[in-house]
């Protein structure tokens, strides 16, 4: 992370870390689905130390769940300091994507096959925190008085 990354604390912008999030997300929804796709929804980013300019930061991205058209991807930022090579686990972020066909409507995805326990957990995670997105848009669609489950959140 160069200095055009930084904000006015001198730390890397949060923005940027979203935004590269964002990228290997839809690298890797792109890698399982074989079609292009869009980020229907960022779940959740978490901020859990500060980026300092001059580190190396990585980017892991893994496609948790695939539902119909939509998947979740994770991604854990890794944040290096080259002169030591301390490595600093930084963010995680849970993205949306959805695969599109060629004239941009979604379009079924492959199912995922988790194997490992770890693949196994990851899963089962994505598929309580697409259980709570839901109920939490039903609760609020309710609250408004719209049909609930009429509109994705
Ligand atoms: C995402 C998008 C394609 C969904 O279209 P739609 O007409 O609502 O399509 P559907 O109702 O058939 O939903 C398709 C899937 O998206 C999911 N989805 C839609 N909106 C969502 C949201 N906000 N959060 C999570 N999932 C969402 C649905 O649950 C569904 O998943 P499933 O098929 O696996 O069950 C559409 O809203 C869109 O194009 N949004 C703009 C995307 C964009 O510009 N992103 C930024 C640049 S990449």
């Amino acid at each position: 992370m160069g200095i055009v990354d930084a904000n006015s604390a001198g730390y890397v912008h949060g923005g940027t870390v979203m935004k590269l999030c964002d990228e290997v997300a839809g690298l890797a929804a792109v890698r399982h689905s074989r079609c292009r796709v869009v980020t229907a929804g960022m779940d959740r980013m978490t901020f859990q130390e500060p980026i300092h300019i001059g580190e190396l930061v990585t980017f892991t991205a893994s496609v948790n769940a695939a539902w119909r058209t939509s998947m979740e991807v994770g991604v854990r930022v890794d944040a290096e300091q080259p002169r030591d090579g301390v490595v600093r686990h930084t963010n995680t972020a849970y993205l949306t994507m959805v695969a599109l066909d060629e004239d941009g409507r979604p379009t079924a995805v492959p199912p995922l096959e988790a194997v490992s326990a770890d693949e196994q957990r990851r899963e089962r995670e994505a598929q309580t925190r697409r259980r709570n997105r839901l109920a939490e848009r039903d609760e609020i669609q309710r609250g408004r008085g719209t049909q609930p489950g009429s509109r994705p959140a």
